[in-house]
């Protein structure tokens, strides 16, 4: 397989979305079941067995000699966050199945599980990982039973969408990410392609300021609760602690307001937050400091401020007997390697409790992401098969010609 094919398959993957004109699939919708048709297709192309597991993930096997029981894992997510690019996650699961056409029907002492993982994102249900949660056997009632905008459930979504049992985990030799870099570096260094040695913790959180609703034009300013003002005053905090937090970003990315009328001081502002960085103690120093901000904003308004965690999740590094692996790979396949931390978030983070991971970087020409101009070059992807490919013959000197 090519790059350009695996990048037309991407495009095909593309114009399965919710919204006409962009492209958005969330978690267990009608274009993530067109998606799995369109994956199921190629898949038993390419040799594989193909089932659903219990958490809606697409799993498609390609059987190792003999029987063996060992197997490599290698995917990515299919789901995308609202009017997302056509590359972030489902260029990993149709280069893993890429991968597999390319052996040509030659098995190898390991088997291949190819997985489309359901939910990376954490659009539909405000958590991500659902698919990667489930797969690792963490899909807890807790999350089950949380509810998306129109008040069902995570177990409701999946009994709708049709999955099937919860698979037996192999014995994984390892779990292979390949994923867009989503940012700069490679293209200034003038790199296709990157090797990732740990990915940056994650805090996501929901802080609600309550103040108190009423008429904008009879209401004298001293005498309001602007639940609006109060957010916007920690917002621009948030942005100045993190902007003298050496290694850390931190995004409000939504805010809902109630009642939301022009003519209505705010009474309820819902912001999120998320903060990242590589180490677990400075980013939970930095929450912190942005919770008591929020507190001390509240306090001296007169309003209340709850704030709701969403997810924990640590930095997690990759592992080093795989990383140099990878980088012989990339080596041997002609090009300069370049280590570097992941600032977004993947499945392999979620992985990496069950087996050694090992993720693969590929340029993302502007650095754009989360946004349609999201790209990739195919000569890039091109080099991503001729790496992953050397990869492979990498495992096979540790596991068996
Ligand atoms: O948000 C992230 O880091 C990833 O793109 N889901
Ligand atoms: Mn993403
Ligand atoms: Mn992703």
């Amino acid at each position: 397989m090519t790059g350009a094919e695996v990048v037309a398959r991407c495009q095909v993957l593309a114009r399965m979305s919710e919204t006409p004109g962009a492209i958005t699939r969330t978690f267990c919708s009608k274009p993530m079941r067109e998606a799995h048709h369109a994956l199921r297709g190629w898949m038993e192309e390419a040799g594989m067995r193909v089932s659903v597991d219990h958490a809606g993930n697409l799993r498609g096997v390609y059987p190792a000699r003999e029987g063996g029981e060992a197997c490599l894992l290698i995917g990515s997510h299919i789901d995308t966050v609202p009017d997302a690019g056509a590359y972030d996650g489902v260029l990993g699961v149709v280069l893993g199945i890429g991968l597999v056409a390319g052996l040509g029907g030659r098995r190898l002492s390991f088997a291949i599980e190819v997985v489309a993982f359901s939910e990376e994102e954490g659009v539909r249900f405000g958590v991500p990982f659902i698919g990667s949660r489930g797969l690792v056997g963490t899909l807890d009632e807790e999350l089950l039973s949380r509810t998306d905008a129109q008040g069902l459930s995570v177990a409701r979504a999946l009994r709708d969408f049709g999955t099937g049992s919860e698979l037996p985990p192999h014995e994984y030799i390892g779990y292979f990410e390949m994923h867009i870099e989503q940012g700069p570096v490679l293209e200034s260094l003038g790199l296709p392609l990157g090797v990732v040695t740990a990915i940056a913790g994650q805090t996501r959180a929901e802080v609600c300021f309550r103040g108190a609703a009423n008429h904008a034009g009879t209401t004298p300013m001293h005498l309001r609760r602007d639940a609006m003002a109060a957010a916007a005053r920690w917002i621009a905090l948030v942005e100045r602690t993190a902007r003298v937090t050496v290694g850390a970003v931190a995004t409000v990315g939504s805010v809902q307001t109630l009642p939301g009328a022009g003519n209505v001081i705010a009474g309820e502002v819902r912001a999120t937050l998320d903060v990242r960085h590589a180490d677990d103690d400075v980013r939970e120093a930095l929450v912190n400091r942005l919770r008591c901000t929020a507190e001390k904003i509240a306090e001296r308004r007169g309003l209340q401020v709850e704030w709701k965690t969403r997810l924990l999740q640590a930095a997690v590094a990759c592992n080093e007997g795989m990383a140099e692996m990878l980088e012989r790979a990339v080596g041997a396949s002609g090009h300069r390697i370049h280590r570097m931390v992941s600032g977004a978030g993947h499945d392999a983070m979620i992985l990496s409790s069950i087996a050694p991971t090992a993720m693969l970087f590929v340029r993302s020409p502007g650095g754009i992401s989360h946004h349609p101009n999201e790209s990739v070059l195919e000569n890039d992807v091109d080099a991503a098969l001729a790496a992953g490919s050397l990869f492979l013959r990498e495992l096979e000197t540790v596991y068996g010609e």
